[in-house]
């Protein structure tokens, strides 16, 4: 805890990269001598942390893909499964935007980020080493729902779904984690395009929770999608609930095959973020709830979602 800083609001530039959000009257009244970040804290009944020097433990990699562990010991009490941070990859101005990462496990005082390269972004964080600090912002957002997994509130014998796609998979391991904690089944689903897309495979094994994987090209486990596999599950047996994380086609798949078999299904959403706190407005989707259709921001009605609720594009 020692290196946790509040943060004053004439560091919010700095640390957002623009002013970020002004607080209301009753909001500033609400929390007076705090700092803004507290008072954002207050106002979203979230329990969002700046922690500037969050230490970098461990680095490993897979090709193209990066597991840190990192020392944050008030975003790791903190966090629940789905819900994310924002990472600020680099002290020049650009890029100037923190980038979002899941929280892909936490293990006590610390949190573990699962990622790829897929832009300048995380190709900066890849780079970082073990003893070096980061500044994260978390956890963010709304994550899973563990008590979809459960009937009627009631326990089930019946598997909760966990079906990640590629870099996907990132929340799923600490889903996948608390559900078995909870002792729900979970039946983990890990798909890529080939067999060195699923660097997680062993992870996911030494943790309890060998997953069925499944390569666009065969090289491992089931040939074909993700979302095929998990057509061929459902035929074997009627699952609790599905969630899921990975590109929007798949997506769109796995919302109707949870919809065909009346079965619960929460989907993890990607989104650009500008702030990951709801000052921006950079991550807009249209949901539908009630039969009205409206815009939402990812950052901070989601991540997760239910499955019926997304409008696909
Ligand atoms: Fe800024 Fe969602 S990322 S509002």
């Amino acid at each position: 805890m020692a290196h946790f800083k509040e943060i004053k609001e004439s560091r919010l530039r700095e640390i957002f990269g623009f002013p970020g959000k002004k607080l209301s009257p009753g909001r500033e009244e609400a929390c007076p001598g705090k700092s803004f970040l507290l008072c954002l804290t207050s106002a979203n009944e979230a329990e969002m942390m700046v922690d500037p020097a969050a230490r970098i433990v461990s680095r490993e990699s897979w090709g193209s893909y990066f597991l840190f562990i990192v020392e944050s010991p008030l975003i790791a009490r903190r966090a629940a499964a789905g819900q994310f941070v924002m990472i600020k990859v680099a002290d020049v101005p650009s890029p100037l935007l923190r980038r979002p990462f899941s929280i892909h496990n936490r293990n006590g005082k610390e949190i573990e980020l699962f990622f790829k390269i897929t832009g300048e972004g995380t190709a900066i964080l890849s780079r970082k080493k073990a003893g070096e600090t980061l500044d994260i912002i978390g956890p963010l957002g709304k994550g899973f729902d563990l008590a979809l997994a459960a009937e009627k509130g009631q326990a089930t014998a019946k598997a909760a779904l966990a079906v990640g796609g590629g870099r996907g998979i990132a929340p799923l391991f600490f889903l996948a984690r608390e559900l078995a904690a909870a002792g729900r089944p979970v039946k983990v689903l890990y798909g890529g395009r080939t067999a060195s897309d699923l660097p997680l495979r062993d992870r996911f094994k030494t943790a309890g929770l060998d997953p069925a994987c499944s390569t666009d090209d065969g090289s491992l486990g089931f040939k074909g999608l993700v979302t095929d596999l998990l057509e061929k599950e459902l035929k074997a047996s009627p699952a609790a609930a599905i969630y899921a994380c990975g590109p929007e086609p798949m997506l769109r798949t796995i919302a109707g095959l949870a919809a065909a078999a009346r079965i619960p299904a929460q989907l993890s959403l990607e989104s650009h973020m500008g702030c990951g706190f709801g000052a921006c407005w950079g991550c807009v989707k249209k949901i539908r709830r009630d039969g009205e259709e409206s815009w939402v921001k990812v950052c901070e009605d989601g991540p997760v979602f239910r499955a019926e609720e997304v409008v696909w594009p």
